[in-house]
């Protein structure tokens, strides 16, 4: 039976970013080394100008297409999202467009999906960047409208359950915003920040919306309140101990 296993990501086009993806894709593939590798975008803005750069580009509908007309019978997706949210819904409502076209069509939940995740990711963070004397860790996350984006406070929530409370969590997009966690800083007497992407891959919103030099950027806002700020330019996808959870999606959909 022909294998396949397809990594659905949003896409990006920062080069910097590009290695985050790149290590989830390659941690996700050698994970299922039965199976056949392949990538798809679910951003048309990216796929539109990764093509104009000559570049391979392809949606999901289109990657499943092409393995149904090549004879492929046990597809499994999984995506690089962080949660539930919009494009996770697009995912689904391509996957179940496919599901007569294969003998079995499977589709992995994104990273943060039910509270053991929440636990999970928190703990992993927690790992990565352990507290530091007299210093906050503000994490950037993307944010949604989207009801999944109480994923974020509730990531706020884990960390001071694991007794985390110089973690704050906040989102470019959604809630809460930079503003609102701003008084919980002042309130603890902070003097430096360290700001780090709750991000998969450090691209756009990492480089410019939290490292940036325009003055509403994260760090120049920070600064601007007398605080020291330090930032990480990696997304998670260049972090061991997300790939590992990737891995656990992977294992999980495939039982
Ligand atoms: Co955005």
């Amino acid at each position: 039976m022909k294998q396949a296993l397809v990594c659905v990501s949003f896409g990006t086009l920062v080069e910097n970013g590009r290695a985050d993806l790149e290590a989830v894709e390659t941690a996700l593939r050698d994970a299922a080394p039965g199976r056949a590798f392949f990538r798809a975008y679910t951003s048309s803005i990216i796929r539109r100008r990764l093509q104009a750069r000559g570049v391979a580009a392809q949606s999901l509908a289109e990657v499943l297409e092409m393995l149904a007309q090549r004879g492929f019978e046990d597809v499994c997706v999984q995506p690089t999202h962080l949660l539930c949210g919009y494009e996770y819904d697009k995912i689904k409502a391509e996957t179940a467009e496919y599901q007569s076209r294969f003998a079995r069509l499977l589709l992995g939940e994104p990273l943060l999906a039910g509270t053991q995740d929440l636990q999970a990711v928190a703990q992993a963070v927690a790992g990565i960047w352990p507290r530091t004397p007299g210093e906050a860790l503000v994490l950037m996350g993307h944010g949604t409208d989207h009801f999944a984006g109480v994923v974020y406070p509730a990531l706020q929530s884990a960390f001071a359950l694991q007794d985390r409370d110089d973690v704050f969590v906040a989102t470019v997009e959604g809630w809460p915003s930079l503003a609102e966690i701003l008084p919980g800083l002042r309130a603890r007497g902070y003097k430096s920040v360290h700001l780090a992407p709750l991000l998969l891959v450090a691209g756009d919103h990492a480089c410019h919306d939290m490292a940036g030099d325009d003055p509403d950027s994260w760090k120049q806002q920070l600064q601007a309140e007398g605080l020291s700020v330090r930032c990480t330019l990696q997304g998670l996808g260049r972090q061991p101990r997300f790939q590992q959870l990737y891995r656990e999606k992977l294992d999980r959909m495939l039982g």
